[in-house]
């Protein structure tokens, strides 16, 4: 197993969350140290940021630089030490949300958060990338459904469509790295394909 540094991507209401403990389980199998971790957050002051960034309406540009500021954090205190001891860090969320969120959906020019991503992250890139993709009606389905929504789950049909179509974008311009999961289909398929997925990693 050569992947160390994994992130889960998609949608919410997408159903990435669902399937942590089982890839947690998989990857201590192999008997290393597994760091589960999220953003924006993962460190006290990114949680924090979480909150601001979650709950407050703010410009898409602040946004950006505040998702940057929680991952700089979470960078050199979270995840640069874990791969360092030898540990598998698997994180809910990095960078593509980013681009699929503050770029594709609310219109912050790519190039600029190509910027704070060589700045922020200097060369790091997760190994593999877990991308849940759904229809945008079944995820705004699976949201109609659950708890109190925050500001980015309020958002319109447009909205989703263009978080679907950057993150399907990025994908097939980073076939390597990533792998497209079709989390429309039932709990148990879907675990299926993790399983398979991080069993050949
Ligand atoms: P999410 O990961 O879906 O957690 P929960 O399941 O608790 O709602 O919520 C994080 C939200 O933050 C999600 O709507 C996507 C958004 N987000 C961005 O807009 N840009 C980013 O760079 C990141 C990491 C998240």
């Amino acid at each position: 197993m050569t992947a160390k540094f994994i992130t889960l991507e998609g949608m919410d209401g997408a159903g990435k969350s669902t399937h942590i403990p089982t890839i947690i389980e998989m990857l201590k199998a192999h008997g290393r140290e597994v760091v589960s971790t999220r953003e924006p957050g993962g460190t006290p002051l990114g949680e924090r940021l979480r909150e601001l960034l979650l709950h407050e309406a703010m410009h898409a540009e602040t946004e950006t630089l505040l998702m940057f500021a929680a991952r700089r954090e979470h960078i050199a205190n979270v995840i640069v030490p874990a791969l360092a001891r030898g540990a598998y860090v698997l994180s809910d969320r990095f960078t593509d949300a980013t681009f699929a969120y503050q770029s594709g959906a609310k219109g912050v020019p790519a190039d600029k958060i190509e910027i704070l991503e060589q700045w922020v992250q200097e060369g790091l890139q997760p190994d593999l990338t877990l991308l849940f993709d759904v229809p945008v009606e079944v995820s705004i389905a699976r949201l109609a459904g659950a708890r109190s929504p925050d500001k980015f789950e309020r958002e319109s049909v447009d909205f989703f469509t263009k978080i679907r179509n950057a993150y399907l974008e990025r994908a097939s311009k980073n076939p390597q790295r990533f792998r497209v999961i079709d989390a429309s289909k039932s709990l148990e398929e879907v675990a299926e394909m993790v399983k398979y997925i991080i069993a050949t990693i």
